[in-house]
């Protein structure tokens, strides 16, 4: 006897594809669209529609790594920050929204037209010296880190998302620890800006974060406090701030107390804390003596 040839499997709907695949509806609307090009609006207009093969096996990848636990960011190769879309991957820590904070705080201490020196350490994707960048063009800014991979995705993002002549300049790069990857005549500074490393070396939250670079999260002075990075930092950078400049530093959610006191030791003035959209306080600021 001959058996029938089994019926070839139908393609998945794309609103039953949502409902399945075992993410979160934001991120599955997200892979949708970047892996087939179906927009939200798309699939609430025609659920029904089936999937197109040509993107079936691309998207089933993309799903199981995000369900794996990858960073849809590195899924996607980008993820938005202050309005800009930075390309991402496993080189540098994906931008979070609190960084924002950073990059708010940089925007009310420089005026638009204002000539300034402005640096950011531990650049990563160079979120926070683009984003500064983008909008204070006659801001001269640095922006530093002691990856090298990293530094190089910053470039192209830079390269990517800014004007090529501003009024202050290209952005100057600088690759090594703290300040010693700038050159002595680099400065004094403005503004000195960082998300550095804070993460506890037995933070249990890390198993959570293990596809991003332990370089970006507990840095290479791995601490019990997750301080060892801004305490080296602020030896280094304190010295290279103008007189009257400011110092904003993003921390953990429960360091605050602990980064204001190190501001103060640092010989700082006006020390204070910006909070997040959780009201949570999430950068200490300070100012050197006029
Ligand atoms: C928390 S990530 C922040 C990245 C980016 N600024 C952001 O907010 O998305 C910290 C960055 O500091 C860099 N870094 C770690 N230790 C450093 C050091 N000693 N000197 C310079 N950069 C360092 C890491 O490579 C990483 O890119």
């Amino acid at each position: 006897m001959t058996e029938e040839p089994a019926p070839a499997a139908s393609p998945p709907l794309v609103g039953e594809w949502v409902r399945a695949c075992g993410l979160q509806r934001a991120d599955a609307l997200a892979l949708l669209r970047a892996c087939a090009g179906i927009s939200h609006a798309a699939l609430l207009a025609h659920p029904e529609a089936p999937l197109p093969d040509s993107c079936a096996a691309r998207l089933r990848q993309a799903a199981q790594r995000v369900r794996a636990g990858e960073p849809l960011a590195y899924v996607l190769g980008w993820k938005e920050f202050y309005g800009l879309r930075l390309q991402v991957g496993p080189q540098v820590l994906v931008p979070r929204p609190e960084t924002e904070l950073l990059v708010e705080f940089a925007l009310q201490h420089l005026r638009p037209r204002q000539p300034a020196e402005v640096l950011d350490l531990g650049t990563g994707s160079g979120a926070v010296a683009i984003a500064v960048a983008a909008q204070r063009a006659h801001a001269r800014v640095h922006a530093s880190d002691r990856s090298a991979e990293a530094l190089r995705l910053a470039q192209d993002n830079a390269a990517r998302l800014l004007p090529a002549a501003r009024p202050g300049g290209p952005l100057q790069w600088h690759l090594g620890d703290w300040m010693q990857a700038l050159p002595e005549q680099a400065g004094p500074f403005d503004l000195l800006l960082s998300n550095p490393p804070y993460v506890a070396a037995d933070d249990p939250h890390l198993a959570a974060l293990r596809f991003e670079p332990a370089l970006a999260l507990v840095g290479a002075r791995r601490s019990a406090d997750g301080l060892a990075e801004i305490r080296a930092l602020l030896v280094q950078a304190v010295p290279r701030l103008r007189a009257g400049g400011w110092l904003a530093l993003e921390h953990g959610w429960n360091q605050a107390a602990a980064v204001r006191a190190l501001l103060r030791d640092a010989g700082l003035r006006q020390v204070h804390s910006l909070r997040d959209l959780a009201g949570i306080p999430r950068v200490g600021a300070a100012r050197a003596a006029p």
